[in-house]
């Protein structure tokens, strides 16, 4: 059994399992900048779509934290990821959020770098001094079933796992085969854990999110979803639609992978898709063949969970900010064909979880306010509380010494 850093093995002896986590897990500086070094730069962050950079030189700004990347296609094809940090004395190089371009011009005192991230003219510089060691430094990229995800760690986590366990359940959706209908960036006053734990745990979803709970129901005891989740799985495989269980995250998941899950569940009878009226809200997705009635949730890296509709999927990004801020980015996504207007209304493709998000924001606030009491303990989870669990449990992983590089 690894030990913890012993910075923080205090802290990490209060921790009773199956409980919250404590206090200082979500209001203390030293275990903030544990979180960025340890999660946010050794993850995978999604950060965008390869429908956004569909033509050679088109590219666009991720930003996370301190750091940029510029994130481009070049003549070839090939997609690359830049850190956004000039070569001469250190000037962000690209100022735009997108774009499309042939070579990326610092503003300060014009070098030039090719979309490859090769230097490509540095005015007045001595002939002496070797160009080809004065490129962009590159982040690393991966494409995974059309999402552009980014990696700032020195050794990222390899995808073979979850091409070899997801690509027979996703393809068939085509996801890299939509666009962008939409996305929403929702600002949340608390930490970043609190948004992760919200979103892993339905318990609230009664309560919360009325809207939402009379078309899904992950807010049921395990024994009375079950018999729908059977009746749905002979409609499903009549889709094409996978219902898999996967559960890779934390202690299950495989060495020097990020963690990935995948869970088909039905919906109430009469819901086709996450609707407000139950009916279809997009052209079906990629090569399925109907609406079973169900919604995948997949998981690629615990930050970037996706919801799967048959007409269309709900992307989140959680996002941080600084220890007491954080954001939800939410991006719509619809088959790559699909109007506006003539095969999808924007309005009602955003009602459920732009609706749905604003009541997260709002509890989630709530519960750092009284996080932050000299009165909170951490209190237990209870059963519907599973994944909460299951990320708090992957999250203290992230303490343990043989985790450090
Ligand atoms: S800092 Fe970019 S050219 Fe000088
Ligand atoms: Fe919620």
């Amino acid at each position: 059994m690894a030990e913890p850093k012993p910075a923080f093995q205090d802290l990490l002896s209060t921790h009773q399992s199956g409980h919250a986590l404590a206090q200082s897990f979500y209001t203390n500086s030293d275990v903030f900048g544990h979180d960025v070094d340890e999660v946010f730069y050794k993850d995978w962050h999604l950060a965008g779509h390869i429908s956004e950079l569909a033509l050679p030189g088109d590219y666009f700004l991720f930003e996370m934290l301190q750091e940029s990347v510029i994130i481009n296609r070049d003549d070839l094809g090939q997609i690359h990821g830049l850190a956004n940090v000039c070569r001469h004395r250190g000037s962000r190089v690209c100022i735009e959020p997108r774009g499309n371009t042939k070579r990326f011009t610092c503003p300060y005192h014009a070098w030039a770098y090719n979309l490859d991230g090769s230097l490509f003219n540095a005015r007045h510089l001595p002939p002496e001094i070797d160009r080809t060691k004065l490129g962009l430094r590159p982040i690393a990229t991966h494409v995974f079933h059309g999402f552009i995800f980014v990696s700032f760690a020195q050794d990222p986590t390899s995808f073979a796992a979850l091409h070899r366990d997801l690509d027979p359940i996703l393809t068939p959706f085509g996801l890299a085969r939509t666009k962008i209908a939409h996305r929403m960036v929702y600002p949340v006053k608390a930490n970043w854990k609190l948004l992760v734990e919200n979103y892993n745990e339905c318990y609230h979803c009664a309560t919360a999110h009325p809207e939402f709970s009379r078309s899904h129901p992950t807010h049921m005891a395990p024994d009375r979803v079950a018999p729908m989740n059977e009746a749905m799985q002979a409609r499903s495989t009549a889709c094409g639609i996978r219902t898999d269980y996967i559960d890779a995250i934390g202690s299950a998941r495989p060495d020097h992978a990020p963690d990935y899950a995948y869970n088909r569940y039905s919906l109430y009878a009469g819901y086709k898709t996450g609707s407000q009226t139950g009916s279809a809200l997009a052209p079906l997705l990629g090569d399925i063949k109907g609406y079973d009635g169900g919604a995948s949730d997949l998981y690629v890296g615990i930050l970037n969970p996706m919801l799967i509709y048959c007409d269309h999927a709900v992307v989140y990004r959680f996002i941080p900010i600084d220890k007491d801020h954080s954001a939800q980015e939410i991006i719509w996504m619809v088959h790559e064909d699909a109007q506006v207007g003539r095969d999808y209304d924007l309005d009602r493709l955003l009602w459920l979880w732009d609706l749905t998000t604003i009541a997260d924001k709002k509890i989630i606030e709530k519960n750092q306010e009284g996080v932050n009491s000299r009165y909170y303990t951490p209190g237990p989870f209870v059963d519907m509380e599973a994944y909460a669990k299951r990320f708090v449990d992957s999250y203290l992983m992230s303490f343990k010494l043989d985790e450090i590089d």
